[in-house]
């Protein structure tokens, strides 16, 4: 097994950010694209709950279920034999401690994942520590939160004015506290994601974050120009390249460079 395929584990993601090494992060819902990332070297492959609009075609996150993550993780980690594989939980699946476990415990056990993922705030630490005390490696996210859609009023900016930024801040400290090992921030201020970003010890993976982030994600489909809309904080990595695996080279030279995102990718 050459260095570069050699397997990466949760706790080198977080030496990267010691080391001052950009994560470089893509979704997968499938092995061939799973694959073709892992090959070109991308660090964390995440079966998101995204799969929901951009595989299932619905215009929200919500009707995605335990089983069809399971599903997805599955075929997307037979196509890894690098990237450390993160699978979110889905709406509803982590409502408490208990519910939480169980529904971790399926998809490591069922779906193969290395790592969850979980949307929200200082109302999930409870979770994130039961989770960690059963050595369950935890990505939070935070920012915009896809499954709170409906309390959000929509998929809006967050932490623009001073107090949501306070509570934010202080929301990204109770979780790492709780036990987090790897925080999503999503579409958050570029000056906010980095005062977090350097008040944490565990990484922060921007995706409309601002450069300051340690690592970056993308929606696969977003950076292949596959989506209706590219979103202001995406780019098109596929315009710019011979085919889909040098797009995926291209954004992990991006984001390794630090020449993605630009200014015009932030908020
Ligand atoms: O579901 C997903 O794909 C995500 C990323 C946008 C971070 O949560």
């Amino acid at each position: 097994m050459t260095e570069h395929s050699k397997p990466l584990t949760v706790p080198e993601l977080r030496a990267m950010k010691a080391r001052g090494v950009k994560i470089t992060a893509l979704t997968a819902y499938d092995a061939t694209f799973a694959s073709a990332m892992d090959e070109a070297g991308v660090d964390l492959v995440l079966v998101g709950d995204s799969l929901g609009m951009v595989v299932q075609g619905h215009p929200t996150t919500l009707p995605v279920t335990l089983d069809q993550m399971i599903y997805h993780a599955s075929c997307a980690g037979r196509g890894l034999k690098r990237a450390v594989l993160a699978v979110d939980l889905p709406y509803l699946t982590y409502a408490n401690p208990m519910q939480a476990i169980e529904s971790a415990a399926r998809l490591i056990r069922e779906g193969g994942a290395q790592m969850i993922k979980l949307e929200g705030g200082r109302q999930r630490a409870e979770v994130i520590r039961a989770l960690a005390g059963q050595d369950i490696p935890v990505c939070a996210h935070l920012g915009l939160l896809p499954q709170s859609v409906h309390r959000m009023g929509g998929y809006r900016v967050q932490g623009r004015d001073e107090r949501d930024a306070r509570t934010l801040f202080e929301d990204a400290v109770l979780l790492e506290e709780a036990g987090a090992a790897l925080l999503v921030l999503e579409c958050v201020p570029a000056m906010l994601a980095s005062e977090i970003t350097a008040a944490l010890s565990i990484p922060t993976i921007g995706i409309g974050a601002g450069p300051a982030c340690d690592g970056q994600v993308l929606v696969v489909y977003d950076m292949l120009g596959l989506t209706a809309r590219c979103p202001r904080f995406c780019r098109n990595f596929l315009v710019e390249s011979a085919g889909i695996r040098a797009a995926f080279g291209g954004y992990i030279e991006a984001v390794r460079g630090q020449t993605f995102p630009a200014p015009e990718h932030g908020y």
